[in-house]
């Protein structure tokens, strides 16, 4: 029977890449982004690889929302294998001190309610069949400090906790939970982001030790073979994809 997957920021970057990736290997995928129109054309492209998708609405920082989006796949595709915890955003790239609480609650809202939301009602489905895996969205600023990014930094951080803690939990039943911790990729997300702050682009290639950004498709890789069983035996781990950037720290 074909497997299913949730893809939250399914309308963009790292969700729509690895949505095409998994849908190579006919995975069933419900896109779920709080942009129609990104969400639609994920979705539309995943069908013309072959593979079944729907597209559902919902903020990830809204748990009414997320108990919907776990339902309607479960109505779509009568389960949940596979789960891309991934919907995000950065922030201005202010200092700290100068940034808004508003701001700060947005972050912390979507990156981590949202992932700690989605893993609370998508690993319960998974749980009653039997198992499943997920992986979380973390980032380079999850495992190291760095200026400009301390509300999304602690997010990040946040994700390796539940990542880990989760396994400690529940690998005896048959979860498998794992975070990728990605460095600057070429996304609308880091674009928008490097567009108001051209000399972070500038520091960031030069600091890559490869001395480019990562590409969606890349990404994408690293997510499907952590989500499939070629990965069986891997579990609670935080694989970083960021050309030795983290490495040189
Ligand atoms: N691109 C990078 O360099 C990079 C590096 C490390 C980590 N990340 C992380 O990867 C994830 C994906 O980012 P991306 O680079 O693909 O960005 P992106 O902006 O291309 O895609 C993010 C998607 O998430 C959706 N989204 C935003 N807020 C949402 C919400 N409240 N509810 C539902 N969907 C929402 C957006 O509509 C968009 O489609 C994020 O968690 C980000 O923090 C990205």
């Amino acid at each position: 029977m074909s497997k299913a997957a949730i893809i939250t920021g399914g309308g963009s970057g790292l969700g729509k890449a690895t949505a095409l990736r998994l849908a190579e290997e006919a995975v069933n995928i419900a896109v779920v982004d709080i942009d129609e129109e990104g969400g639609n054309e994920t979705v539309d492209l995943v069908k013309k690889e072959g593979a079944d998708a729907v597209f559902i609405k919902a903020d990830v920082s809204k748990v009414e929302e997320v108990k919907n989006y776990v339902d309607k796949t479960v109505e779509a595709f009568g389960s949940i294998d596979y789960f891309f915890n991934n919907a995000g955003i950065s922030g201005s790239g202010e200092y700290y001190l100068d940034t808004e609480i508003s701001e700060i609650e947005k972050i912390v809202g979507i990156n981590l309610m949202g992932a700690l939301y989605g893993v609370r009602y998508v690993a319960e489905v998974m749980l009653k069949n039997g198992g499943g895996s997920i992986v979380n969205t973390a980032s380079s600023a999850g495992v190291i400090g760095q200026d400009s990014v301390v509300t999304y930094s602690a997010t990040k951080h946040g994700i390796i906790g539940l990542t880990k803690s989760m396994v400690a939990e529940y690998a005896k039943d048959g979860l498998r939970v794992n975070a990728i911790a990605p460095g600057p990729t070429e996304t609308k997300m880091v674009k928008e982001f490097y567009d108001n702050n051209p000399k972070m682009k500038e520091n960031a290639e030069a600091g890559i030790p490869q001395k480019r950004l990562g590409t969606p498709e890349e990404v994408a890789e690293l997510v499907a073979f952590l989500l499939t069983s070629k990965a069986q035996y891997i579990n609670g781990e935080v694989i970083r994809i960021d050309g030795g950037f983290t490495n040189t720290k």
